[in-house]
């Protein structure tokens, strides 16, 4: 292609801007600013992997002012909003109501990642597996109901929690209190007033992502993110401490049910909803007995299953995202996927509850192929680079094999140092033992 021949899009050279601050905001950024059409770059707020690549504006990922007033300035031809926050918040109607293209669901269909109760009754209604729920807004009804069902069982906070908001409860002592924290003594504050108790689901976890236009998708090769802090699944839950990609957990013929059974019917239930759905669906599954179903939906990239995705995607990424984001996939797909990736985020000491931060960092050179360390909390500071978050960086592997991904992606690891750093020694090691 030369410019001024992009088939209907944008006239490239392009002027991108991706919303959020993380691994995945990095990884999505790399790729796209690799792509020969795209000139510039910025990102609200980035880290200090990000600036490499582009610009960073000092403006928050839950500043819709800010990023508004800087897009109506700017006029980029495409926003990319990371993460789930400025998405509920309604950042992506209001740049569309200027005219801007937007990659991200209004915050209508973003309750399927903000409401577990809207998701689950749109679940319900599409038919599509998941585990069965009762919903609660009184705490008195809610600790009955919970007495008579078997344990464990799940209790989840209706609303954004931080990814906290989720207990599984092996007695009735357990359950308990948790319906007492949530719904009595509002930890979560208002994301309490409504609690869903859920069957407990027994089997292997893992993340499907599609990309779609509102009515058509592209799906993306099945991840599995880590998201205890400890080898063997030990430990509190973190934001995800490692993945890789394609997860063999789902074969060929699963995944096509997964499509057809899962993603299809949800689409098609948010269309039914008068929704236009732009963006990432993103299906949480456990892979039971009886087959998938669904835990919870997110609207945006996982994190950190988008440092696997995005290398896998190859050079796709940017009409993927344009496509949808305009609203007309067309005939977009992905390539058929032939190796794998594997990603090891590195960690602060004291995550997930109390993160050290501020930190020097060492980080090793960007290897010329199958590797890339993706930032995730960080910041200059000076000529430095510092610790700035809980999760630091994902190191990054790819290669024709799992094994090879896995083998690079810990190279890398081994290479980023600071004080009190971790990681976990063992993603992957299931996809590796069901050999
Ligand atoms: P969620 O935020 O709903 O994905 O829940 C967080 C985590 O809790 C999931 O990643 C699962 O590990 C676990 N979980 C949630 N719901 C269930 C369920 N019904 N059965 C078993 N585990 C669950
Ligand atoms: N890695 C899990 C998530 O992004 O929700």
């Amino acid at each position: 292609l030369e410019a001024g021949e992009a088939g209907g899009h944008p006239l490239w050279p392009m002027k991108l801007l991706v919303v959020g601050g993380g691994g995945r905001e990095h990884a999505l950024g790399w790729a796209l600013r690799g792509d020969r059409r795209v000139n510039q770059i910025f990102f609200a707020p980035g880290n200090a992997g990000t600036s490499e690549l582009g610009e960073n504006l000092t403006i928050a990922a839950t500043d819709g002012e800010g990023i508004a007033g800087w897009c109506a300035e700017a006029r980029p031809d495409l926003v990319v909003i990371g993460p789930e926050a400025p998405l509920c918040a309604g950042l992506a109607d209001r740049l569309r109501a200027e005219r801007i293209t937007v990659f991200g669901p209004g915050a209508d269909g973003a309750r399927l990642e903000g409401s577990k109760a809207f998701t689950k009754g749109l679940l319900k209604e599409a038919g599509v597996p998941t585990a069965g729920c009762e919903r609660f807004t009184d705490y008195r009804l809610a600790l009955a109901y919970s007495r008579a069902q078997a344990y464990p069982q799940v209790i989840k906070a209706d609303g954004l929690a931080a990814g906290k908001g989720v207990v599984i409860a092996e007695n009735a002592w357990e359950a308990a209190a948790a319906l007492y924290e949530m719904m009595a003594k509002r930890v979560f504050g208002a994301a309490g007033a409504e609690v869903l108790i859920e069957e407990f689901l027994e089997g292997e976890e893992v993340s499907v992502h599609a990309v779609t236009d509102g009515q058509k998708m592209v799906v993306f090769p099945p991840a599995q993110d880590h998201k205890r802090i400890f080898d063997g699944n030990r430990g509190p839950n973190t934001g995800g401490m490692g993945a890789y990609a394609p997860a063999p957990v789902l074969g060929e013929e699963e995944m096509k049910r997964v499509r057809e059974t899962i993603l299809e019917p949800v689409l098609a239930g948010l269309r039914g909803r008068k929704m236009d759905y732009r963006g990432v669906l993103y299906a949480g599954l456990m892979v039971t007995r009886d087959g998938p179903k669904v835990l919870e939906f997110n609207a945006r990239f996982g994190d950190p299953e988008t440092q696997v995705l995005v290398p896998l995607a190859g050079a796709r990424l940017l009409d993927v995202l344009l496509g949808a984001a305009r609203g007309d996939l067309g005939d977009v797909g992905l390539p058929e996927v032939t190796g794998a990736a594997l990603t090891v985020v590195v960690a602060a000491d004291g995550y997930p509850e109390q993160p050290r931060l501020g930190d020097p960092v060492t980080l090793p050179p960007v290897p010329e192929t199958g590797g890339m360390v993706f930032h995730a909390g960080t910041r200059w500071e000076g000529e430095q680079i510092v610790t700035a978050g809980g999760r630091v960086a994902a190191a990054t592997g790819w290669g024709a094999t799992l094994a090879e991904a896995h083998d690079r992606a810990y190279a890398l690891a081994r290479q980023i140092r600071f004080r009190g750093c971790q990681f976990r020694s063992d993603i992957g090691q299931k996809a590796f033992l069901r050999r």
